[in-house]
């Protein structure tokens, strides 16, 4: 099997941040790393290999090398995408014989992409565990259950012209009929192994179940859903899960919540990283002021998808900068710094890839556009290092369905394993 398949594999597999990260924990475990908790004293050793997750929707993953407490080289992607999200009281039985899904959305994806599609329900049910605490269980009710339908275009006449979808009117999944009352939270609770009453809170999320795929003349694009972040979650992961490091702690971060501002405990904008960088420190037996150096000596990769010229829109894109599918890893650029690149971080980034053999392109967006921001600057408010934006150039971000080339998910992979080994 090869790159793009395991991680077609591993996105179809991973509908939540909580699904993306229990499946990453499962492929650090299964070459050594070990698990650290939060609320438990941390010991490790020299050379050892750990992980440690936050509301089980971030994670970051880190490698000591031999030679004990050093520098940090750091990879930073994201665990969520756009979706929508049920709310507390989710069953809508008030349009006479049907039983819709009351949503709310979760990020700023394109609304139109999700209709006329089955999709499913995944998350996380808390529960009772019958010794007065709780207990979560993850959830996946993995089948076509549910469709947000069109109106015909006999009742919508100019939904070619463009369309104003609201939110709390047009999205509404149907997903039965009035005597199905009950029977979504029975089969999540049954797919739990636990009772339906026994469920105190849930976070629960739609997917779309169409399934990856992998297409062109030459078979050169792929698409499927959260491609924007997972492809730079996984090709990470992937690639410090194949590293070793000689100097420098390798440390990979997968932050929850970049689609709504990483405003969260888990979020690219909290304590999460500072705090794991200072008890890794402390851990080694470092100093305060050691711990500091190692940070400001040290480097981050923060990694979360470009945008490719469009096909049908090229009128859209920088005249110079602007990147492809398949050419390689893309670095990006803003003077106003939503990107942190500076030509320092570009130049130490642009000889990475050098001696990795993989070729990298430079992104900025139109002077009179104003592009998205992403976890580098948010992260550098919290650990402030020398930091590169960068991504894999992809179509359609924030659809259900996105695009990307089948070349450059290998292209980051080599890119990052060069950052730790070498
Ligand atoms: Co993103």
């Amino acid at each position: 099997m090869d790159n793009l398949e395991r991680f077609l594999n591993f996105a179809e597999q991973s509908p939540t941040a909580f699904h993306a990260v229990e499946n990453l924990k499962d492929m650090l475990r299964g070459v050594g790393f070990r698990e650290l908790k939060e609320k438990d004293p941390w010991m490790m050793d020299e050379g050892g290999k750990y992980f440690v997750t936050r509301n089980d929707s971030a994670i970051i993953a880190f490698m000591i090398p031999r030679s004990g407490f050093s520098p940090f080289k750091i990879a930073a992607a994201h665990s969520d995408s756009p979706t929508f999200k049920l709310k507390p009281h989710f069953e809508d039985g008030t349009e006479k014989g049907y039983l819709r899904l009351n949503v709310e959305k979760y990020g700023g994806m394109i609304m139109s992409s999700w209709l006329d599609r089955p999709l499913s329900v995944a998350g996380r049910l808390v529960a009772r565990d019958g010794h007065g605490g709780v207990v979560t269980k993850l959830v996946n009710l993995d089948r076509d259950a549910m469709v947000i339908p069109n109106l015909p275009i006999h009742f919508n006449r100019k939904v070619n012209d463009g369309y104003a979808w609201n939110a709390q009117t047009d999205l509404l999944p149907l997903y039965g009929e009035g005597d199905d009352v009950g029977k979504l939270m029975r089969e999540l609770a049954e797919d739990a192994g636990i009772q339906a009453e026994d469920v105190l809170a849930h976070d629960l999320f739609l997917y779309s179940r169409q399934a990856g795929s992998v297409w062109g003349a030459q078979e050169q694009f792929f698409s499927c859903g959260r491609i924007d972040d997972l492809e730079c979650a996984w090709g990470c992961m992937k690639a410090l899960s194949e590293s070793e490091t000689r100097e420098g702690i390798a440390v990979c971060a997968v932050f929850d919540n970049e689609e709504v501002g990483s405003l969260s405990k888990q979020g690219a904008n909290s304590n999460f990283l500072y705090d794991t960088l200072t008890r890794i420190g402390f851990a080694l037996g470092a100093s305060d002021g050691e711990i500091r150096a190692a940070m400001g000596d040290g480097f981050m990769i923060s990694a979360d998808n470009a945008h490719a010229v469009h096909p049908n829109h090229g009128e859209l894109y920088d005249k110079q900068n602007r990147v492809y599918m398949n050419q390689g890893v893309v670095i990006k650029h803003n003077a106003n710094q939503k990107y942190t690149t500076d030509a320092v971080s570009d130049a130490l980034f642009t000889l990475i890839c050098e001696r990795a053999d993989v070729p990298v392109q430079h992104f900025s967006n139109r002077s009179d556009m104003t592009g998205g921001s992403t976890l580098g600057n948010l992260s550098n408010a919290h650990v402030s290092l020398n930091t590169v934006d960068i991504g894999l150039a992809q179509l359609a971000m924030h659809s259900v369905c996105e695009t990307a080339g089948t070349k450059d998910l290998d292209y980051l992979i080599r890119a990052m394993r060069s950052f730790w080994q070498e």
